[in-house]
């Protein structure tokens, strides 16, 4: 029987993985910052610039009408990707941060007024506090925390015990880019509906979209957000999920063409979701590459990716935990393929510049949650996080690279 979890085929469709970094094989463990892109994506967005490029929603001629229902094409398919009602559920923005803003500027300052509390988490990443944090200051919201456990667990009873009859929006990541726990934001959302029903809820999606499979109407969250370039897809677009009910009472985030049904001096009518939100040209190539992406997993399968990356962390964490004087940080039991560590006598930046030098690509430092690594007690952690290609050989050069630093560092 063919064995479905076994995607070792998808490495070939990526070019850059036969290449070398300082005259090694290059074992790319730096997903979680931005995966690298199948030669479907580079493909799709090649073939638009050589052939089918126009701009979109504005011509009546062919080029322009056949790219207009290709970017639309998109749409649907991103929204069937994570099971959403429709597809004007899906606003396209320029990545997950840009999606946090606009609920922010667009639902936060509407619906939120001063002494409103905003419940957020110690994992987020900083494009979950700061936008809200610029909301508080406009506007004067109270933004909670819900603490993280030793095991970089969130503390589910802490979370129920901050809401109150102010609170209005919960805002939590799927899963900590930082540690890799996948947080039950289904559980969670239940629990912030049940307390009550009309508080918004925001999940922010970026890691969580890339290594499961992910039924938004299931979570049931108001927002959910997600960024293309972690997708294995190109930069410069992202996805904001938002419920009909709530997107279609939003003001427009930004002003411009495209987004407007008539414009005077004295009144200007916009456009309905989604399309109010997609201000000016579009990033209108990205999108095409986003859904070659999207239609690269849809192939491969969700789950298949899941399965392949549970059996190559189990295999990482194993031998990690064999390297003495190496701390893994976020060790609770529901992870995806991201591991955090230290190790005694080298400082992360040191392991990273170790590793580089033995063609093994990871992230040092804070990874954009500074709050995170204070309430961890660390001040910067080195991350391997692993992709839909990442294999065996992957680990064995960072084990390899690992046992190097300590030869060297202790
Ligand atoms: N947010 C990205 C990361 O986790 C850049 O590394």
């Amino acid at each position: 029987m063919e064995n479905k979890t076994d995607i070792s085929y998808c490495r070939k469709d990526f070019s850059i993985l036969q290449t070398q970094m300082n005259g090694k094989r290059l074992a790319f463990l730096d997903s979680a910052a931005s995966a690298q892109k199948p030669a479907c994506v580079l493909a799709a967005m090649n073939e638009v610039y050589e052939s089918g490029y126009a701009n979109i929603h504005r011509g009546l001629y062919g080029l322009s009408q056949n790219l207009t229902q290709a970017y639309e094409g998109v749409r649907s398919r991103v929204a069937s990707f994570i099971n959403a009602q429709s597809e004007r559920n899906i606003v396209f923005t320029r990545n997950a941060t840009e999606a946090i803003n606009l609920v922010a500027q667009s639902w936060g300052r509407t619906f939120l007024s001063e002494g409103d509390e905003v419940i957020l988490t110690e994992m987020e990443h900083h494009a979950n506090i700061v936008p809200w944090q610029l909301l508080r200051d406009q506007i004067g919201i109270v933004i909670k925390t819900v603490p993280v456990d030793e095991t970089g667990a969130l503390d589910l009873v802490a979370f129920d015990q901050l809401f109150t009859h102010k609170t209005k929006l919960a805002a939590f990541t799927h899963v900590s880019n930082a540690l890799g726990i996948i947080n039950p934001v289904k559980q969670m959302v239940e629990m912030a509906k049940d307390f009550y029903p009309e508080m918004a809820v925001l999940v922010d999606g970026s890691q969580g979209i890339v290594h499961g499979s992910v039924d938004i109407q299931s979570i049931g969250a108001d927002f959910y957000v997600f960024t293309g370039h972690k997708l294995y897809g190109p930069t410069g677009i992202g996805v904001l999920y938002g419920k009909a009910e709530l997107l279609n009472d939003m003001p427009p985030y930004q002003g411009g063409g495209d987004m407007i049904e008539t414009v005077s001096f004295d009144r200007t009518v916009y456009k309905n979701a989604p399309y109010r939100f997609e201000a000016g040209t579009p990033p209108i190539v990205e999108v095409i590459g986003l859904g070659a992406a999207v239609d690269y997993l849809v192939d491969i399968g969700m789950d298949n990716i899941a399965a392949h990356e549970a059996a190559l962390l189990e295999y990482a964490t194993a031998q990690l935990l064999e390297i003495d004087g190496l701390s893994l940080h976020g060790t609770a039991a529901e992870k995806v393929g991201i591991i955090s560590f230290t190790m005694d006598g080298a400082h992360p930046s040191d392991i990273g510049m170790v590793l580089d030098q033995m063609g093994v690509a990871v992230r040092t430092g804070h990874h954009c949650c500074m709050p995170l690594m204070e309430a961890m007690g660390v001040d910067s952690t080195a991350r391997a996080s692993l992709g839909l290609y990442s294999n065996r050989d992957d680990i064995d050069q960072l084990i390899e690279g690992l046992h190097k630093v300590k030869s060297m560092f202790s």
